[in-house]
């Protein structure tokens, strides 16, 4: 196994675990002829059921996790996505709110208490996850914080039908399967795994034709010269995720927050060795191979795909914007002011929030938010400050 980092040791059931995983792995590429595609490897590695790294035992989330998220490190966060959930769920008279990919669930407790304060809660709070594991974990965190608004909560097996409300989303786009190219003068190869001297390891083959298309139309639309070796990612999936949960959006507005970039800067020649990360206790590597099963392994979303796929499945591009100027947008300014009621280590605790979700070099650019909407024309505050759509 080419473990890049200096990753910290393993227990021994996490070694168990990830052999376990490691020997579907062989089985599934020896199925496959030999050869897999990365999505394919990356799908198993995160959703296996009771092996993938989201649908088996790991921690995750937080302090003694892998990785934080903003709802996990900071709860102002979820209190300024309420300011927002609350004018749309007023301006449409009320309606439901569906999470996607809640994770250990710190983002519905928040949202559902601030929505509370502001006399603003959805009908009903939904949650589907792929994860059917992190269930008992999301029942258990609305359990301790706000166990009186558990009877509006209802997790979910598949999309429902005819939502009318919200669509909301933290950082699920990043943890979908990708596929991984690399560009050998005009040609598209893919960069799947083969089983070698015993681990998962890079294999690169001819790109299969559905990849190899979408890799030229990329080159075509962006017009960038790639250099000879350039490698990123581009996930196959998107467009099919999208109109399927558009299809369950009947009227209203879905807010995706994540980590990307406008097509024309996420396929910047410079940027050629693509976006692929894994986060294991909170280190930062590219190697997909190390440890699967127990560590995350993200991409970077393409935010004019979202916006493109939106659009061909009947939605409105309502809002693009930093993740720093969409909570700017929806009062983090007076959640920071207004500290009255804190003691000083709250104030600081408050004040470190609000850096880390805003200041260039943390979260507050690399991550955006985008508004898709349906029959909704109403404008959105939290793209009021700054709309960043004419750049997708
Ligand atoms: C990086 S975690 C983010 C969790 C949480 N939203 C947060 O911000 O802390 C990704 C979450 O998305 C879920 N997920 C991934 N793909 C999904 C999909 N297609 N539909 C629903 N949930 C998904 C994972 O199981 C996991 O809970």
């Amino acid at each position: 196994m080419s473990v890049a980092l200096d990753l910290p040791a393993l227990s021994p059931e996490e070694a168990v675990h990830s052999a376990r995983l490691g020997e579907r792995l062989r089985e599934e590429i020896e199925r496959a002829g030999g050869w897999l595609g990365f999505a394919r490897y990356m799908q198993l590695a995160l959703y296996e059921p009771g092996l993938g790294y989201y649908s088996a035992g790991a921690r995750k989330f937080g302090a003694a996790g892998d990785f934080v998220t903003a709802p996990e490190v900071a709860p102002v966060f979820s209190r300024c996505l309420a300011v927002q959930c609350a004018e749309v769920l007023e301006n449409l008279g009320g309606g439901d709110l569906l999470e996607l990919g809640a994770g250990s669930g710190v983002m519905a407790a928040a949202l559902l208490g601030e929505l509370e304060r502001r006399s603003a809660l959805p009908r009903r709070y939904l949650i589907l996850d792929v994860s059917a594991d992190l269930r008992q974990r999301q029942q258990e965190t609305l359990a301790a914080t706000v166990p009186h608004l558990l009877g509006r909560v209802e997790w979910l097996d598949r999309l429902p039908d005819g939502l009318e409300g919200l669509v909301v989303a933290n950082e699920v786009l990043d943890a979908q399967p990708v596929e991984r190219f690399v560009w050998r003068n005009g040609v598209v190869n893919a960069l799947g795994v083969a089983w070698t001297g015993g681990t998962p390891a890079w294999s690169e083959a001819p790109a299969p034709a559905r990849l190899a298309e979408a890799v030229r139309r990329l080159e075509r639309e962006t017009g960038a010269t790639w250099p000879d070796g350039y490698t990123s990612e581009i996930n196959l999936d998107l467009a099919d995720w999208l109109a399927a949960v558009a299809g369950a959006l009947a009227r209203g507005v879905m807010l995706l927050v994540d980590y990307g970039l406008p097509r024309r800067e996420y396929y910047a020649p410079e940027r050629s060795d693509g976006t692929l990360l894994c986060h294991f206790r909170h280190r930062f590597h590219d190697d997909p191979f190390a440890r699967p099963g127990l560590q995350d392994i993200t991409a970077w979303v393409d935010f004019t795909a979202v916006a493109e796929a939106a659009q061909a499945a009947g939605l409105d591009l309502a809002g693009y914007s930093t993740q720093a100027h969409f909570l700017i947008g929806n009062r983090l300014g007076e959640f920071v002011a207004n500290v009255a009621d804190l003691d000083v280590v709250e104030r600081v605790n408050l004040s470190r929030q609000a850096m880390l979700l805003t200041l260039p070099g943390e979260m507050g650019e690399r991550f955006k938010a985008i508004a898709l909407a349906r029959g909704y024309d109403a404008p959105l505050r939290g793209f009021a400050v700054r709309d960043l759509r004419h750049t997708l």
